[in-house]
């Protein structure tokens, strides 16, 4: 069958070639293949080589072996043998943002202080210049080091041999994954004045992303000296401020040239000087600048003409590069290392973390359980999202665990397949359609911006007496609008033994539904009143258990990223208290990339928000209230649930935030 099936392939090709031929048009064919991507195959006459041949693996696929010369000795690497992950990185001095990730002091010293201990790196270089590349970028890391642990060092591997020399696999899956997207390729700046043969082009770096949200327009902007940029100038206006490195901050600078109506800013590094990373110190940050800014080195042309006033034009383009990140994970899968915001080597720790989260998670997996699968690769897009009804195992009786192992990934195998946004997915049951519990929430998770990689393992114990009946019907959805994501999902029973703690764990028998959540203004804590309750016969053990999460923006950012609190009064006498102080943070949810949360996303997945992170489950909160209630029987106990930003009311001026909660009280014996 496969070799049908590569002949049929090759037919189309020879097809596609003689059509094109016999047109007598270009030296390329398309070829429309494999899943959504066009492959562009040079054609060259007289050989009839399979198509095939420019397919590199994906990620996913398992990494062949290599070995590749280094400074000091070769760094080899074999499938199949024991180890952590390996991250491959090709330097070249033609991109602005590896300049900056390799001279700034917070980057390297990032790397060699927070590196995952079961990670090694191996450096590679894509110029020419491969072995003082390598010496340099060995002296740097060496350097951050020095105040810090040696050991790291042992992880690390510079290869002298540029990579069009490698001779493996490495060149071609570099080239295969290219990459164009956020300091990915070779962002530049053109110059042109009248009088130059051809254009003057510079590597660039965009100023942080979070910071300057303004795009370079696809236009031709006149330059314009601007100075030190500290003052504003009229002079600039309309054109695009060249100005130097120093004097005042870089907000300084882009805040006094957007004042003085400039469209852009081009800030020059002063000679010797790297570029660097442009962004905003503390309070800056809150004065939002409308025009782009970018650092390159300065041009001593570019400068000289300026000075004897010829006119100078500059444009702003992308040239394609080869990748310059492969992962392969504990497993020796092939992974994509994401998207990094800006020039740290951050986030290699990040997806190396993760790469130690999932082989764990592999490990866990193992663990004895009885798995009823619900979903297996199936589409969840629409108002319907993904439905299955599965029949539930009898005899759960000593079943005390159950969890959710959910997974999402994308319509492709890359990552630039993925749906966009970080969207709230939630599992709605319904076991019996009469029941006031059919299609209450078993679970919720946010999905990963255009990152297929995310799967997470929630404990959901509590909810167990939901899904009392031998048939029940699972719906998990997303919004609407939003692009479709493929759905894993798998319920795993378990039993106590397996802790291997001796005393018997209680089982939840009886749930009693809460409150839910709402538009988060003035009115929010008006709607909720007290709830009165008796404890039931024979109940040991009574948990709070709620799923929180805040969303939209206010005026303070409520709620995705205000501190909210959540408060369920118990007996007026009890305040169980859930905060959400990491909302806002400027990396809140990268010390969550350990629990699982997915790295490396577009957009500002760093930052901590009301109760969640981009890319990972939604933990429920539960806490043991048995000691605040009255067991006897009688209808005694109340409970109340308000909500607060900042330990106050909600009051907001503007479009209010709201908050997505499910809570239950929860029965054990
Ligand atoms: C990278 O390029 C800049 C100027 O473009 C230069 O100053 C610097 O020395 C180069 N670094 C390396 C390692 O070649
Ligand atoms: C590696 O790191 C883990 C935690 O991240 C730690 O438990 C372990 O002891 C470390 N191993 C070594 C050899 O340093
Ligand atoms: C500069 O751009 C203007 C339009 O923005 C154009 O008219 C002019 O010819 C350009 N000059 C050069 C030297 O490219
Ligand atoms: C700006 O900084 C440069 C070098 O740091 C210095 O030589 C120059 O005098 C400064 N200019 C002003 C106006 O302060
Ligand atoms: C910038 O443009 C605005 C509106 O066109 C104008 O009112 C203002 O005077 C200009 N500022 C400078 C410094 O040119
Ligand atoms: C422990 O659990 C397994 C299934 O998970 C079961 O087969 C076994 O009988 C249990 N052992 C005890 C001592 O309960
Ligand atoms: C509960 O605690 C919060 C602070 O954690 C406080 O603002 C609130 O007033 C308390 N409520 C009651 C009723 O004690």
């Amino acid at each position: 069958m496969a070799v049908l099936r590569s002949r049929s392939w090759l037919l189309c090709f020879l097809v596609a070639h003689v059509t094109e031929a016999a047109t007598g048009s270009r030296q390329r064919v398309k070829l429309t293949g494999h899943r959504d991507r066009v492959w562009e195959v040079p054609v060259r006459s007289g050989r009839t080589s399979s198509p095939q041949v420019s397919a590199g693996p994906e990620p996913g696929d398992p990494a062949a072996a290599f070995t590749v010369p280094t400074l000091d000795g070769e760094f080899s690497f074999q499938p199949g043998s024991p180890r952590g992950s390996v991250v491959i990185h090709a330097f070249t001095n033609k991109s602005g943002f590896l300049e900056g990730l390799w001279s700034s002091e917070a980057s390297l010293s990032s790397l060699v202080r927070d590196l995952p201990n079961r990670t090694q790196v191996v450096f590679l270089s894509l110029d020419d210049s491969a072995v003082s590349d390598a010496l340099w970028m060995r002296d740097q890391l060496t350097r951050a080091a020095m105040h810090s642990k040696k050991e790291v060092l042992s992880r690390l591997h510079f290869s002298p041999v540029p990579v069009f020399a490698l001779g493996n696999w490495i060149p071609s899956v570099l080239y295969y994954w290219s990459c164009l997207g956020r300091n990915c390729g070779l962002s530049q700046a053109a110059f042109t004045s009248e009088g130059w043969k051809l254009p003057v082009i510079v590597k660039r770096l965009d100023a942080r992303y979070d910071w300057l949200m303004a795009r370079w327009g696809q236009r031709s902007y006149q330059l314009v000296d601007g100075g030190s940029g500290c003052d504003p100038s009229p002079s600039v206006a309309g054109g695009v401020a060249w100005v130097s490195e120093g004097n005042c901050s870089f907000f300084t600078k882009v805040q006094a040239m957007a004042k003085s109506n400039a469209s852009g800013v081009l800030v020059y590094a002063l000679p010797g000087n790297p570029i660097q990373d442009m962004n905003c110190i503390e309070d800056e940050c809150n004065s939002p600048l409308g025009v782009p800014a970018a650092m390159v080195h300065l041009e001593p042309v570019v400068a000289q003409a300026l000075r004897f006033g010829q006119k100078v034009n500059v444009s702003f383009q992308n040239t394609p590069s080869p990748n310059f990140f492969i992962g392969i994970d504990p497993q020796g899968a092939l992974a994509e290392m994401g998207w990094f915001l800006y020039p740290t080597f951050s986030f290699v720790n990040w997806q190396a973390q993760w790469f130690d989260f999932y082989a764990d998670l592999q490990t866990k997996l193992q663990s004895p359980a009885k798995v009823v699968p619900v979903f297996d690769k199936v589409q969840m897009q629409g108002e319907k999202g993904a439905v299955a009804t599965v029949d539930l195992p009898s005899g759960l009786l000593d079943v005390d665990t159950l969890e959710l192992d959910a997974s999402l990934s994308c319509p492709g195998r890359r990552d630039s397949s993925c749906a966009q946004w970080d969207h709230t997915v939630q599992l709605f049951v319904c076991c019996d359609h009469m029941s006031p519990y059919c299609n209450v929430e078993l679970g919720r998770w946010i999905t990963a911006f255009r990152r297929g990689i995310g799967r997470w393992v929630t404990d959901v114990t509590p909810l167990l007496p939901l899904l009392d009946s031998s048939k029940c019907t699972f719906t998990m959805k997303t919004v609407p609008w939003a692009m479709p994501w493929i759905v894993s999902l798998n319920l795993r029973f378990s039993g106590s033994n397996q802790t291997g703690n001796q005393v018997e764990k209680l089982r939840p028998f009886r749930v009693m539904s809460l409150y839910s959540g709402g538009t988060f203004d003035k009115n929010y804590n008006k709607r909720y009143q007290p709830i009165k309750f008796p404890v039931p016969a024979s109940t040991k053990k009574v948990e709070l258990f709620a799923v929180i999460t805040g969303h939209g923006s206010d005026e303070n950012g409520c709620g995705e990223f205000c501190v909210t609190s959540h408060h369920f009064l118990v007996n007026s006498a009890f305040n169980n208290s859930r905060v959400f102080d990491s909302a806002g943070t400027a990396l809140g949810c990268t010390t969550r990339v350990k629990e699982g949360a997915v790295p490396n996303e577009h957009g500002t997945w760093l930052y901590g928000r009301g109760g969640w992170c981009d890319g990972l489950q939604v933990d429920p909160w539960r806490t043991d209230i048995t000691t605040q209630l009255d067991l006897s029987g009688s209808e005694s106990n109340v409970v109340v649930y308000f909500g607060l930003f900042e330990g106050r009311d909600p009051n907001p001026s503007q479009e209010p935030g709201y908050i997505i909660m499910s809570s239950f009280l929860v029965f054990y014996k």
